[in-house]
């Protein structure tokens, strides 16, 4: 008989900093973590962008560290390993990563495999990989995010691309949790227009997918509580998050890509973004990211770009499962959506043919679809990507 949950849990990285200047703090959180040598993990555009700079420029001359800056956008389970030999080499103490999600996933796999062992694939879950459980705490991990978007630092979860499968996968395990977050608003304020209005997207998609899943009682009672899934179902806690997060991102997200340098504006993202991946990293997500992963796999689009060029046809597709969630997404965005042009699918290049494979690929994502407020079968999804193109 199918009995429901009465329970529910909430995760998160043993500790947040936030605010302006709270890179400056970093030195003495290494200490705090247990010295030593330090691995930074990121990638050439953040370096570039000098903010690697700017964060060893706080280090004391004797702290030792190194740098790999060889991470990529949709890092490969090759990049993982390559990083996870570099980390060998350097045998660190505590692993850094800076930059957006890719750069904070591959410090995640750098901290696991260098005090684990392995590679990559080894603890993705099968068929896939050998879905093997991290067997106990990883070399500290300290996550800096330069982008207010993948929420990446907030979350267990690191994702892995297969390019020659066109799959992305996951790890996910509570000793990915990083030790320690810092996000520093400062950091995000040489980021583009373009990537901020991406991963800015990526943030509203979470929390708006984060407020419209499943609630965690309408899921079934796990046998143990060990077996409860981290994408648990909203609750009170995650809807408040979520809900704040909306309306940061409602009123900033403009602000900050017409206007790299307000700060303001840039500390409202970064919070917005911060608070929907405490959100939705408990409660769940929904079908956007579910559809975005076989576009995003083919095209090569940006995750945040994808998912949103989704998100309204999912939206009206699930508004009769939950109107009073939807209406309140609306109030909480204020008019903001009105007599913007709609742009769809087709302006990153997909074309109808493709819809039937995408929506199978989708199909194959009931991590993501299960939290989906509406069920959906495979034409219900091939239905939304033809009127999302
Ligand atoms: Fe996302």
């Amino acid at each position: 008989m199918f009995e429901t949950d009465s329970v529910w849990e909430y995760s998160m990285a043993d500790r947040l900093k936030f605010g302006p200047g709270a890179v400056q703090e970093l030195p003495a959180e290494i200490e705090r973590l247990g010295g030593g040598t330090v691995l930074i993990v990121t990638d050439e555009g953040v370096r570039d962008a000098g903010i690697v700079d700017t964060v060893v420029e706080t280090f004391p001359a004797d702290l030792r560290y190194e740098i790999f800056d060889d991470v990529e956008p949709d890092p490969s389970a090759a990049l993982f390993d390559r990083a996870a030999r570099y980390a060998d080499e350097v045998d660190p103490d505590v692993v850094v990563g800076i930059g957006g999600g890719s750069s904070i996933d591959v410090g995640k796999a750098a901290s696991l495999l260098s005090t684990h062992g392995g590679e990559v694939l080894d603890y993705v879950a099968q068929p896939t990989g050998e879905g093997q459980p991290i067997p106990g705490p990883t070399t500290p991990y300290v996550a800096v995010p330069t982008t207010a978007g993948t929420g990446s630092e907030s979350t267990s979860v690191a994702v892995v691309s297969l390019p020659e499968q066109d799959l992305k996968v996951g790890i996910s395990d509570r000793h990915l949790f990083p030790d320690l977050s810092v996000v520093d608003p400062a950091l995000t304020v040489s980021l583009p227009p373009a990537p901020t209005a991406y991963s800015g997207l990526d943030a509203l998609s979470h929390a708006i997918e984060g407020y419209t899943t499943r609630r965690f009682d309408a899921k079934e009672r796990p046998d143990s509580p060990a077996d409860r899934p981290d994408y648990g179902g909203r609750n009170l806690l995650s809807d408040t998050l979520c809900r704040q997060a909306i309306e940061l991102v409602g009123d900033n997200l403009r602000r900050a890509v017409n206007n790299g340098e307000d700060l303001d504006a840039r500390r409202n993202m970064s919070l917005g973004a911060t608070m929907a991946a405490l959100g939705f990293s408990n409660a769940g997500l929904g079908a956007a990211h579910a559809l975005a992963y076989p576009v995003a796999s083919e095209h090569h689009t940006a995750h945040g770009l994808t998912v949103a060029l989704l998100l309204p046809e999912v939206m009206r597709y699930n508004a009769t499962s939950a109107p009073e969630r939807y209406a309140e997404v609306a109030r909480l965005l204020g008019k903001q959506a009105d007599g913007l042009d709609r742009r769809g699918l087709a302006a990153v290049g997909v074309t109808e043919d493709e819809l039937p494979r995408f929506a199978a690929d989708t199909m194959q994502l009931q991590r993501l679809l299960v939290g989906n407020p509406r069920r959906m079968d495979a034409d219900d999804v091939e239905g939304i990507f033809r009127r999302s193109l």
